[in-house]
């Protein structure tokens, strides 16, 4: 599972995107804002789109039945995910991005990354 942390135009969404293309999901890839999650099952592994944006609390989170979207066996992504931190697994794969002035951004991946590749 990805967590991505950034800013409203960080390039959370744009990021997502690519995972999804990387999993050969041909459909297009919208914010899932007012949706909370997207899935999209035409690439190799279904793909589980969350916007944590709206949520207020990990246990909402939970209560929108986070469990289907970490472990359905697909691939999750989330943004916003410091706003549901305490739902994350401990093996979340944590995406910062830093949008600098000069229109570069500046990204920092922490985690296990082996686990998504395999
Ligand atoms: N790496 C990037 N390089 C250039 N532009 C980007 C990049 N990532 C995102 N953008 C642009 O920045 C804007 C916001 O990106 P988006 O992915 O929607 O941000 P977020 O989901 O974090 O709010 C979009 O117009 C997008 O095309
Ligand atoms: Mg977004």
């Amino acid at each position: 599972m990805i967590a991505f942390r950034g800013g409203l135009g960080a390039g959370k969404t744009a990021m997502a995107r690519g995972l999804a293309r990387g999993l050969g999901i041909r459909d297009l890839v919208t914010s899932p804002t007012y949706t909370l999650v997207n899935e999209y099952d035409g690439g190799r592994l279904p793909f589980f789109h969350v916007d944590a944006y709206r949520l207020s609390s990990a246990g909402e989170f939970e209560f929108m039945d986070a469990r289907s979207y970490l472990y359905g066996g697909g691939l999750c992504a989330i943004e916003w995910s410091e706003r549901v931190r305490d739902a994350l697994p401990a093996d979340a794969v944590i995406v910062d991005i830093e949008p600098l002035s000069d229109g570069s951004r500046k990204i920092r991946i922490e985690g296990a990354l082996e686990e998504i590749v395999t």
